[in-house]
């Protein structure tokens, strides 16, 4: 499909997640025309945007043909889930993001547990559960904490910590409830993991395992990592813990005996997975996989990587990532997510955001767009998590001097953001 070197390229998704792959993917000189569907307001700045149903395969397939597209980069795991990506490559059509079969790994939390047993990947010790009966019996032989989950997709609101074997008992009850409707209709039940979390980030074609970089997250709402959970408050890459050591590790034991057995599945993994650690005493286990980049962290890892990126996901696509290689820089990126006042719980929608403009935008200084949307002259607040303020620099303490610089640029008294984006590695330096 592709004439000469020009590639046309459609990105799915709306997020700050895809505002940085859209914004990486045109450093490069390669891109031609780049589209985003559906897009956001910061998006439309830098790309063409469209509409039409991104779960739907035909429909994707259809926009991709009639667009002559060279290159599909899907962002977000909902597509992924409902084949998009399997239309895609039964059309011929080179595709970024792997087969529904493949993204069971974040689909199913006990399909993951299976894989992680069958290929002996540390990881938490589990039980799997269709009935409320049974899953109670065993919490009552189990001390606390516990983990319990829903074994499908919950928007990351699935995952319950109980401390107390009474909280674990209310958990699998809400579950098989209704209350994460038909994600919870099994429930995998964990033991705790104690440590440091951290998310590694590797490209697969299939076969080969080749990583782009590491991050560390911050999923609580509250400075000092307080309050209810959240889809990420600021990302910092690279995670200081990954040191060589525990990648190797996380690589050997965990992440490469995953993708053989994948193949030897006749599932082979195609698109960027997620692994999130859980480290302990120099020992890597896995948390969970997601079968997409991670939102903020993949902000800052594109700041990192800038136009390489197009070539890395091209290669992915076509099968020849054995032949690609990563050019790192040795620096380190921020991002800090600024989200609308009342977030995670309810919040005000449509507030105007001034400011934006004037902003600096260079090869160190990004402001991501995640919910926002253009109003007339105004851009306004749209969801939940909306600017992600994102800097690169030589040390985590300089970026994270430029990313808060462009947060105090923004004019937007009905938002906020955690002021501590870091603090666990800018205290390690
Ligand atoms: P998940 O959706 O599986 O990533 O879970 C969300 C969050 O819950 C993770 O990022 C961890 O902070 C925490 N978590 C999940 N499973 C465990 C576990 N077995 N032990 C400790 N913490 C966990
Ligand atoms: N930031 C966590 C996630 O994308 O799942």
């Amino acid at each position: 499909m592709q004439r000469g070197l020009a590639v046309n390229i459609l990105i799915l998704g709306s997020g700050g997640r895809e505002h940085a792959l859209a914004w990486a993917v045109k450093q490069n000189p390669k891109c031609d025309r780049l589209i985003v569907a559906p897009g956001n307001a910061g998006i439309a700045q830098i790309a063409e945007c469209a509409s039409f149903d991104i779960l739907d395969g035909a429909a994707t397939v259809s926009f991709a043909l009639e667009n002559s597209l060279d290159l599909v980069i899907v962002g977000p795991e909902a597509p992924l889930a409902t084949g998009v990506a399997d239309a895609l490559r039964d059309a011929q059509i080179p595709v970024f993001g792997p087969s529904a079969a493949a993204a069971r790994l974040e689909a199913s939390k006990a399909f993951t547990k299976e894989i992680c047993a069958a290929v002996d990947a540390p990881t938490a010790g589990y039980a799997h559960f269709d009935q409320l009966d049974a899953a109670k019996a065993y919490i009552n032989t189990q001390t606390a904490p516990l983990v319990v989950k829903a074994d499908g997709l919950a928007a990351g609101k699935g995952v319950i910590i109980a401390m107390t074997i009474e909280e674990a008992l209310a958990a699998v009850d809400d579950m098989f409830g209704g209350a994460f409707g038909s994600a919870g209709a099994e429930v995998v039940i964990e033991e705790f993991m104690e440590g440091e979390e951290a998310s590694f980030f590797v490209l697969v074609d299939g076969e080969t395992v080749l990583p782009i970089g590491t991050a560390q997250d911050h999923k609580r709402v509250g400075e000092g990592d307080t309050g209810p959970n959240t889809g990420g408050m600021g990302a910092y890459s690279p995670a200081p813990i990954m040191d060589e050591d525990i990648t190797r590790k996380a690589l050997d034991e965990i992440v490469k005996p995953t993708m053989a057995e994948m193949a030897r599945r006749g599932t082979p993994y195609q698109g960027v997975l997620y692994v999130g650690l859980m480290i302990k005493d120099g020992q890597p286990r896995l948390v969970e996989y997601n079968v997409r980049f991670g939102d903020p962290e993949c902000q800052a890892i594109m700041m990192r990587l800038g136009g390489q990126v197009l070539d890395l996901l091209q290669s992915c696509a076509n099968g020849s990532l054995a032949d690609a290689n990563v050019t790192w820089a040795d620096d380190h990126a921020m991002t800090v997510v600024l989200a609308a006042n009342g977030y995670p719980g309810s919040y005000e929608q449509g507030t105007r955001i001034g400011g934006l403009s004037t902003l600096p935008a260079d090869s160190f200084h990004q402001m991501f767009h995640a919910g926002t949307s253009q109003n007339g002259a105004y851009i306004v607040a749209s969801g939940g998590r909306v600017l992600n303020a994102t800097a690169r620099g030589v040390t985590l303490a300089e970026a994270a001097e430029r990313a808060y610089a462009l947060v105090d640029q923004v004019e937007w008294p009905e938002g906020f953001c955690r002021r501590d984006i870091g603090w666990r590695a800018l205290k390690r330096s």
